[in-house]
């Protein structure tokens, strides 16, 4: 065959192939142009409902500013990462390898994370952390390819210890899931509760997913704490401040934690959430126009109110909005692309954060107390509160 009838004839085949649609992936990609965008979250389990806030929330930032990325149209991926840290690199991998998208927004668990950041340090794809607060990625494990929009473990509970010594506190007990978000959460409250000049007399903890509190709550009424702070979220914190009340400690033996215990879950949780005290990056009564106008439009599109996951999944959208605009729609210029996003300045329902040098938000942590079912702004608990970012090369 010459070379003529050749070209021509692979021609004909590409035409033929793409009238019967069995064009290879890549040249389908090309011709779409569109920015793949992939969600790992979970949708099943008891993280399963702050997965969805998040989805929502990236969805929403997007849609509001026209629905594309720097002019291009969206192809979306989604993997159920059911929190099963054993799974995270082979579920990364699905998005990355697979679906090849240009980003992984990803993910809510702490041990799910750092297979997500090994697949990212190795690919190099572009990674958006919208909740999970695992240490290691915004500090020795940090990249120039992920940004974090939620906060790091230790940084709410780094506001907890000194609003709790204030309130007379002095002996405490600590319970929490035992996994590294637990974990983290607790250095943060055991460093500031101890230099505020109070003492951590028990810490106690449960695997995760595991929601047998019984035994733990029986050891804390015998050991009669001054006050008890934990880490819990999901349908977990639900159920922990369900079965605190049910066990006779909620008048007696004040309940305070990281914030996530009182988010999206104050329906579930009913009476027994009222009077908790907590600190977070975000509160649902923070009087302000952009959080006002956020929450109404939220309600309105999903039927449902956001919490702080939808406002670090909206966030999520928004830092990816603002950096593909700055490179307009060119994802692959991926130093143009990380400057815009370094440099960002997110204008937030939690109010307005920039990112640190590692990739993780300097923001204003709240003391919220929950009254009427809503999380209720009392004030800030620490202004401006950056991570320490130990151990990141790029800090
Ligand atoms: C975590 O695993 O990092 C995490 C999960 C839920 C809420 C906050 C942190």
């Amino acid at each position: 065959m010459t070379t003529r009838r050749l070209v021509l004839s692979r021609s004909a085949a590409i035409v033929g192939a793409a009238s019967t649609g069995l064009l290879l992936p890549q040249i389908v990609r090309a011709q779409s142009n569109r920015i793949r965008v992939g969600f790992m979250l979970p949708y099943t389990g008891t993280y399963a409902a702050l997965g969805v806030a998040i989805e929502n929330g990236v969805r929403m930032a997007i849609s509001e500013k026209g629905g594309k990325l720097g002019g291009r149209e969206i192809e979306w991926f989604k993997v159920d990462d059911e929190s099963e840290p054993a799974k995270g690199v082979e579920n990364a991998n699905r998005l990355v390898q697979r679906d090849k998208v240009d980003v992984l927004i990803g993910t809510v668990h702490s041990g799910v994370q750092m297979g997500i950041q090994k697949v990212a340090r190795e690919s190099g794809v572009l990674s958006i952390i919208p909740n999970a607060g695992v240490h290691a990625a915004t500090r020795a494990l940090c990249a120039p390819n992920v940004f974090r929009t939620s906060f790091t473990n230790s940084q709410p509970t780094l506001a907890l210890g000194k609003p709790m010594f204030d309130k007379g506190i002095k002996r405490a007990v600590w319970i929490t899931h035992k996994y590294a978000a637990g974990d983290e959460a607790f250095e943060g409250f055991r460093d500031s509760f101890t230099k505020a000049g109070g003492t951590v007399v028990k810490e106690l903890g449960l695997p995760f997913p595991q929601v047998e509190f019984q035994a733990l709550l029986t050891e804390i009424a015998s050991i009669k704490p001054d006050a008890v702070a934990c880490f819990f979220a999901g349908g977990a914190a639900a159920k922990f401040m369900r079965d605190y009340a049910a066990a006779g400690l909620k008048d007696r033996i004040p309940l305070w934690g990281s914030g996530f215990l009182t988010e999206g879950v104050l329906d579930a949780a009913g009476p027994a959430a009222e009077g908790v005290m907590t600190t977070l990056h975000y509160s649902d009564s923070l009087d302000t126009p952009r959080n006002r106008q956020f929450r109404t439009a939220y309600a309105t599109n999903f039927k449902m109110q956001p919490d702080v996951y939808s406002v670090q999944g909206y966030d999520a959208g928004q830092l990816l909005v603002q950096g593909v605009a700055a490179v307009k729609g060119d994802i692959a210029a991926k130093q143009a692309l990380y400057k815009a996003m370094e440099s960002a300045v997110i204008d937030s329902p939690r109010g307005k954060w920039s990112m640190s040098k590692a990739h993780n938000p300097v923001q204003d942590m709240y003391l919220r107390v929950v009254e009427k079912k809503e999380n209720k702004v009392l004030g800030i608990a620490a202004k401006a509160l950056a991570d320490s970012g130990a151990g990141c090369k790029m800090a």
